[in-house]
């Protein structure tokens, strides 16, 4: 049987334990510094708690570790994590620098953990959708492509790490490698890049635009996040096949042909829950999807094949390299 063991009750945290709820996966412990986190997880689900992530690992009787901490605590927790179960969960992204990502490699192969990295688009219905249209070959290959990631300021994390450049790698690191990842995964290792960015005052980018390049076919990823608290949230993707242009904008997945246009149905399974501050998703949705993945994986004793340690690395590598070619996170 599988036993959770959550370290981070915040924002991630608690989608991540609606999610476990859902499934019908006991969560049996949860580590967070709030003790008011705790409290609401005990309340939520019976678990023991603990209010640092040490003592979960020391003391709960947990097989599997779901790491949802602030990101530049993954590679601490995650290194220990391995060590104590076979199995660990890791929000993206995985870590912030390459020198982490290669210690945390280096772990999975000493240990054998099964590890899975919560690069989510990967999972995320419109975009499963994309990728399996792309595969199929029905529309012919890709001619180009935009994807675009638009957010608010990110002012709810625990003790303002998000907008800390040090804590969060900028908007590059935390909300942009979803695109850089999900291009990597549809067309495969760019052969070139060109980024450009701009900066608020404090030199600390905030809005990144990348064209990855694939020979005569160019995918463009831009994502901003210092945008106004009432400006809403969107990921967006507009790619043109040769036969058809598909988009995913404004909440609809849209097909155009020269001969009309087609909504194609492509949910997959709506669980209904609905999580309370689930911020700019309230429904499980996506976050069900990887999870139910990663523990259906484990039940059945296979690997992990989806959003694995090294696909995560390699993701992280890449926006790495853009910061670096833009100039760095901060200047
Ligand atoms: N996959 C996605 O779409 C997605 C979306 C949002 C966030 N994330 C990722 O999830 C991770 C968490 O982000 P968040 O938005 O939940 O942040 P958050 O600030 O809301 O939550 C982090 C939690 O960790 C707790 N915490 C901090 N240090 C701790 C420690 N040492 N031990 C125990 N608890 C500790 C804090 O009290 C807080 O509750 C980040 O890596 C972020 O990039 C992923």
């Amino acid at each position: 049987m599988l036993k959770i063991g959550l370290i981070g009750a915040g924002f991630m945290g608690a989608m991540h334990a609606a999610c476990y709820a859902t499934l019908g996966i006991p969560i049996v412990a949860v580590a967070d510094v709030r003790e008011e986190k705790c409290a609401e997880m005990a309340q939520k689900y019976g678990c023991k708690t603990y209010t640092d992530g040490e003592s979960l690992l020391a003391d709960a009787d947990v097989n599997v570790i779901d790491i949802c901490l602030p990101t530049y605590q993954h590679t601490k927790y995650a290194l220990m994590a391995m060590e104590k179960v076979p199995a660990v969960f890791i929000e993206k992204p995985v870590a912030l620098t390459v020198e982490e990502g290669e210690a945390l490699l280096k772990k999975q192969q000493e240990t054998g953990a099964q590890v899975m990295v919560g690069q989510v688009i990967r999972l995320w219905d419109e975009y499963v959708w994309l990728k399996e249209a792309a595969d199929s070959g029905r529309y012919g290959k890709i001619v180009t492509g935009t994807f675009k990631r638009v957010s608010p300021r990110p002012t709810w994390g625990w003790q303002g790490w998000l907008t800390d450049p040090v804590r969060s790698g900028t908007m590059a690191l935390d909300m942009h490698i979803h695109d850089c990842d999900f291009v990597r995964a549809l067309c495969g290792e760019p052969k070139t890049i060109k980024t450009a960015v701009s900066r608020d005052a404090s030199g600390k980018i905030i809005h990144i635009g990348t064209a990855y390049g694939f020979g005569n076919m160019t995918i463009f990823a831009e994502g901003i996040w210092d945008y106004p608290l009432t400006f809403p949230f969107a990921m967006e993707y507009r790619v043109m096949f040769e036969k058809a242009t598909v988009a995913a904008e404004h909440g609809t997945l849209t097909v155009y042909t020269d001969e009309g246009v087609e909504h194609p149905t492509y949910k997959r399974e709506q669980t209904g829950t609905v999580v309370e501050g689930g911020g700019n998703i309230s429904d499980l949705g996506a976050y069900y999807n990887e999870l139910k993945y990663f523990t259906d994986r484990l039940k059945a004793g296979k690997p992990i094949e989806i959003n694995t340690l090294p696909e995560a690395v390699k993701s992280l590598r890449l926006v790495l390299k853009e910061i670096e070619m833009a100039g760095g996170g901060i200047k």
